[in-house]
């Protein structure tokens, strides 16, 4: 039986999107990809209110978390770390051997701008990377207020953001924020298949990545740049699943964007409430992540159990994540996932744990 997924990505797919994937195969050198790759940038610029580049990469999210830092500093990048996806990108800028430091919050805890103001004021750094909505712990960091405060106060800092958990599910507003790099894989609120990333890029961030040494080359923005304005990418682009992209872009925003923002929230407001019920909500309350929320399992119940019960009825939830298993688990509710599916997901759960309102 088909499990709907209820876990931080992948998310459902719709059998639309399933079937948009099915279009037959077009050469990525033809006129049919460049019309394509030109139909679905401009949505994805609209989705990110951004006139500025946005690049499709055929990876997954860590890829080109990889490039973007491989690509943005010339001095020394300062890792914010709240969680286990923001501690990854410190791991990855440091195997890439580009002198970093990271700046660390308990998990459960959002960056703040005090943090951030005193780290960035310590050392000579040219970038700072934030995780947006850390999926590990179910926390939506700051990111407008924190980069308000990095334009302002360290102009020459580059912004990288990591949403790949909230990218099409809340509203990132690229330019108005003054963002360098904002990158998500399509798997989680986009709700298309896995292997395609979206990344928009500054002018600023294209700039500085001409002056780095080692900048990498399948990532590199001076390689795409070379195809950009032909609608190609210079390595073979993941042709089915823009292709998909393409067709969701279009339901997006007929959905309307400010209408996707509400939904995403209506559906954590009920999620949140709900964990409050039952159990207990792990992360800062004040910075509660719309996309996914991470419940702690105050009931002792068997997560593993409980998630075996739910298959036979047709639905999936995550277990916490790393040392965090079986002491929490995550309600993911992001993408084409409704209020109606999230109210029948707790409901299901309410009757496996037999849980009452006390
Ligand atoms: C916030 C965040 N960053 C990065 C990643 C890594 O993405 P991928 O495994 O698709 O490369 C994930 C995956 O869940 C994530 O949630």
């Amino acid at each position: 039986m088909y499990k709907k997924l209820f876990i931080p990505g992948p998310t459902h797919v719709r059998d639309k999107i399933l079937q948009a994937q099915a279009a037959p195969m077009i050469g990525h050198r033809s006129k049919e990809y460049a019309d394509l790759q030109a139909e679905v940038t401009p949505k994805l610029q609209q989705l990110l209110y951004t006139q500025q580049r946005v690049y499709l990469y055929a990876s997954s999210s860590t890829g080109v978390m990889e490039g973007s830092v491989r690509q943005a500093s010339t001095k020394r990048i300062l890792n914010t770390v709240c969680g286990a996806f923001s501690k990854r990108w410190h791991q990855i800028t440091a195997a890439n051997g580009v002198p970093c430091d990271k700046v660390e919050v308990p998990m459960g805890q959002a960056i703040t701008l005090e943090l951030v103001d005193e780290a960035l004021s310590k050392g000579d750094y040219d970038a700072i990377t934030i995780v947006m909505n850390e999926t590990s712990t179910g926390l939506m960091n700051p990111v407008e207020d924190i980069a308000a405060l990095v334009r302002d106060k360290y102009p020459d800092v580059l912004i990288l953001v990591d949403a790949v958990s909230c990218m099409a599910g809340a509203k990132i507003e690229f330019d108005a924020w003054g963002l360098d790099v904002c990158l998500a894989g399509v798997q989680k609120c986009f709700a298309l298949p896995a292997g395609l990333t979206v990344c928009a890029v500054s002018d600023r961030a294209r700039e500085r990545a001409q002056h780095v040494t080692n900048p990498g080359y399948y990532f590199s923005y001076a390689q795409m740049d070379k195809k950009y304005e032909k609608h190609q990418t210079p390595a073979t682009p993941a042709i089915s699943l823009i292709q998909a992209l393409n067709v969701q872009m279009d339901d997006i925003l007929d959905e309307g964007l400010d209408n996707r923002w509400r939904r995403h929230e209506e559906m954590a407001t009920c999620v949140q409430d709900w964990a409050r019920r039952y159990f207990a909500l792990y992360s800062d309350e004040r910075y509660l992540s719309n996309t996914v929320t991470n419940i702690e399992n105050t009931r002792g119940i068997s997560v593993a159990g409980l998630n075996e019960e739910l298959g036979k009825r047709g639905a999936m939830i995550s277990n916490g994540y790393g040392d965090l298993k079986e002491k929490c688990f995550r309600i993911a509710h992001m993408g084409d996932l409704t209020l109606d599916d999230i109210e029948w997901l707790l409901g299901q759960i309410e009757d496996i744990l037999e849980l009452r309102d006390s």
